[in-house]
């Protein structure tokens, strides 16, 4: 993930990201049902889809740019600019809020140092206030990209922030993987 993306040359995808695509368009019914599970691929790549990406989707799913565009802005769990290295998005919608949303983004302000809409100097973490994840019986809940944990306590996010630093990606409770033709971590 995170491999550099020169605008002027173009998105490149590895051989196996590359691949991940050609599948995906085989697989739907319609090019344009692969959009989503395409823009994984190159979050999973990249990082973010830059307009280098939006120009790679618009080619080979032949979609305009606005609805490419569309669909990387409605959903919060993407990207289009270089992020830190892991980005916590709390839910802080109703639900999770009377579930205790807000002593959890305290305690991860806390044990970060920032607040909520910042990133750490060293980009390793940002901290972000997001809407309805729709998981709303298991808040307070927070998505690290396709990872779901739900139900946090300190302990908990304190045990997610722990296993982060040391570079790992402890199980989630939900992943919400689509259909990609190969890998999906
Ligand atoms: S209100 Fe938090 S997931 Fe719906």
């Amino acid at each position: 993930m995170n491999n550099p993306v020169d605008e002027k040359a173009g998105l490149r995808l590895s051989p196996a990201g590359a691949a991940r695509v050609e599948a995906l368009v085989a697989q739907y019914p319609t090019k344009a049902s692969a959009l989503m599970p395409c823009i994984w691929v190159i979050m999973d790549e990249v990082g973010y889809v830059s307009e280098a990406g939006v120009d790679f989707l618009t080619e080979k799913l032949e979609l305009t740019r606005a609805r490419v565009h569309e669909v990387l802005s409605f959903y919060t769990m993407f990207r289009t600019e270089p992020q830190a290295e892991y980005t916590l998005q709390v839910c802080h919608n109703i639900s999770c809020h009377i579930m205790g949303a807000r002593p959890i983004i305290a305690h991860l302000e806390k044990r970060l140092g920032i607040r909520l809409g910042e990133t750490t100097p060293d980009g390793k973490f940002a901290l972000e206030g997001v809407e309805c994840l729709g998981a709303c019986g298991l808040g307070p809940c927070l998505q690290l990209g396709k990872h779901l944990y739900e139900h946090l306590t300190p302990q908990k996010t304190d045990d997610l922030l722990d296993s982060l630093r040391k570079g790992v990606v402890p199980r989630a409770d939900t992943d919400r993987e689509f259909p990609s033709g190969g890998e999906t971590s």
